[in-house]
């Protein structure tokens, strides 16, 4: 199925949900030609929200060739006022806004299939549609908007008001499983098996039997895109992983006995820790420590490869996120985009490294490449990380990273994973995580007065990262975490709790 994005804020999510309902799913430009839609063949469209008018300058239009094409079409909320504005029925201000839960009518049609006639469903609009285009049924009203649905059963066309996608509609996912197993007859094939099986076909084809490479990091990416390669390739895939020492206890040690021990993949584990030490002596600005970890990174990835031999192709993480982002799948649909891109671990490899790139999770949202890596048979504690920043610990440890500093930071947070993972709770947080600042304090242990270090506990919920809120932990596992933190780590006297929700704060302290 394809969303053409007409500017809402929904878009992406609608792609999700359907991919939830098990069917394949792309975002697509609006301003993309009817040949291109074409050549991906739809079983069935949706034409998304959007801020615009229908009247406005500029509105975002489809090209009207859309209507022609015989493919069922659901207009959601601006989509549906584009339908009913193209396909001759009317739009119109009618004062009646409506934004948030709203109740619905329903009257009938082929989306309310086996649904309660009363619904509550979340509607965010100015304009209405007025009159339904010709032939088309209302299928549902609100009390401030009569045409809230109509369904053109004979032409495939079927328009709603509100946004079926958002939690907030009780049944929208009902709704959008109607239309896409009903309506349009998709069936739900979209499940992790076959996208490994889809994916192991495509890399295969790809690479033939040349030589890959993979850089791991411990992350849940990188891991479901090796695993992946690996299933496809066998031992045509090395994967090299690169210990900068500024990793969580034992995520190296998992790294190493997964991959190369479980999974038995080639594995190149490069203990490169004193290495990243030495650069990152005696530099205490944030930036300047990234900057300092993403070059050495390059250069000992760079060794490995040249090491390595004849490799011409680089395994990357990349997920439908970022493809979006670029631009979406457009012309390099074989997987080999140009770029790679810049917050990657392997961002800015020299020119003359002239990789392809395998990107064997570009059309996977973030859960799906869980799904993928719980079907791969990866370890739950890796299918689900919470995120982890590239320069690790090096940007929780304020002011200059020291051996000794780095221990005292990775046993702190430690302790702290190990009562959250304790309590249940690691699955609801976005992040948690220990922060070591560059003071010390005064304390008392026994009859001794110490001057030690304080650990900040940072502990956030989010949905992306862009905004986030401190997490509420229970006292008692504050309690724990503290006693715990204090007690067993000689150089730590205190323990505080971030209390910063993201803006103002950012959820690293660097
Ligand atoms: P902030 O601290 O900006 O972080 O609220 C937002 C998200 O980005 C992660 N982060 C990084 N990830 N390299 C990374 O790979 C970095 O330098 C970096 N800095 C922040 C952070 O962990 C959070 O998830």
């Amino acid at each position: 199925m394809l969303v053409v994005d007409l500017g809402g804020q929904y878009s992406q999510l609608i792609a999700r949900r359907v991919r939830e309902a098990r069917v394949y799913s792309e975002l697509v430009p609006h301003e993309t030609p009817v040949e291109a839609l074409l050549a991906r063949r739809p079983r069935a469209i949706v034409l998304s929200g959007g801020p615009a008018s229908v009247y406005a300058d500029g509105a975002p239009r489809v090209d009207t060739r859309v209507f022609q094409l015989g493919v069922p079409t659901l207009g959601i909320c601006y989509g549906m006022q584009l339908m009913a504005h193209e396909l001759g029925g009317a739009v119109e201000r009618t004062g009646a806004s409506e934004f948030g839960r709203t109740d619905l009518q329903v009257e009938g049609g082929a989306l309310f299939a086996g649904l309660q006639l009363e619904q509550t469903v979340w509607m965010s609009h100015r304009d209405s549609v007025t009159a339904a285009p010709a032939g088309a049924r209302v299928t549902a009203g609100s009390p401030s908007t009569p045409i809230a649905a109509f369904e053109d059963e004979g032409r495939g066309f079927y328009g709603v008001q509100f946004h079926p996608e958002v939690v907030h509609t009780a049944s929208g996912q009902e709704m959008l499983k109607n239309f896409l197993y009903n309506v349009a007859g998709a069936a739900p094939t979209w499940t992790p098996a076959a996208v490994i099986e889809e994916q192991v076909e495509s890399v295969r084809a790809q690479v033939g039997s040349a030589r890959v490479l993979c850089a791991l990091s411990g992350g849940v990416d990188s891991a479901v895109a090796a695993l992946l390669v690996h299933k496809a390739l066998r031992d045509q895939l090395t994967c090299v992983f690169v210990d900068h020492g500024l990793l969580r206890k034992d995520e190296a040690r998992q790294v190493v006995e997964t991959f190369g021990g479980h999974f038995h993949v080639p594995l190149v584990h490069v203990e490169a820790q004193q290495r990243f030490l030495e650069r990152l002596r005696g530099v205490g600005d944030p930036e300047e420590k990234r900057r300092r970890v993403g070059e050495e990174f390059i250069r000992v990835f760079e060794e490995e490869a040249r090491r390595l031999g004849d490799v011409r192709y680089l395994v990357q993480g990349t997920l439908y996120s970022d493809v979006i982002e670029s631009g979406g799948l457009g012309g390099a649909q074989d997987g080999v985009a140009a770029t790679i891109k810049s917050h990657h671990n392997v961002g800015g490899l020299p020119d003359e490294m002239d990789f392809q790139l395998v990107e064997p999770l570009r059309l996977l949202f973030k859960d799906e490449v869980r799904r993928v890596g719980e079907e791969l048979g990866l370890p739950e504690r890796m299918v689900w990380r919470q995120p982890f920043p590239g320069p690790g610990l090096a940007i929780r440890i304020i002011g200059e990273v020291t051996e000794e500093r780095l221990k005292t930071l990775r046993e702190a947070d430690a302790i702290l994973q190990d009562e959250i993972r304790r309590a249940g709770l690691y699955r609801d947080l976005w992040q948690s995580f220990a922060v070591l600042p560059a003071i010390r304090s005064v304390g008392v242990q026994g009859d001794e007065r110490t001057y030690a270090y304080p650990i900040v506990i940072r502990a956030v919920t989010s949905d992306d990262a862009m905004t986030a809120d401190w997490a509420r932990l229970p006292y008692d596992l504050l309690e724990t975490i503290s006693s715990r933190i204090i007690n067993e780590i000689p150089a730590v006297n205190r323990v505080c709790l971030d209390l910063s929700s993201k803006p103002p704060a950012t959820i690293e302290w660097e």
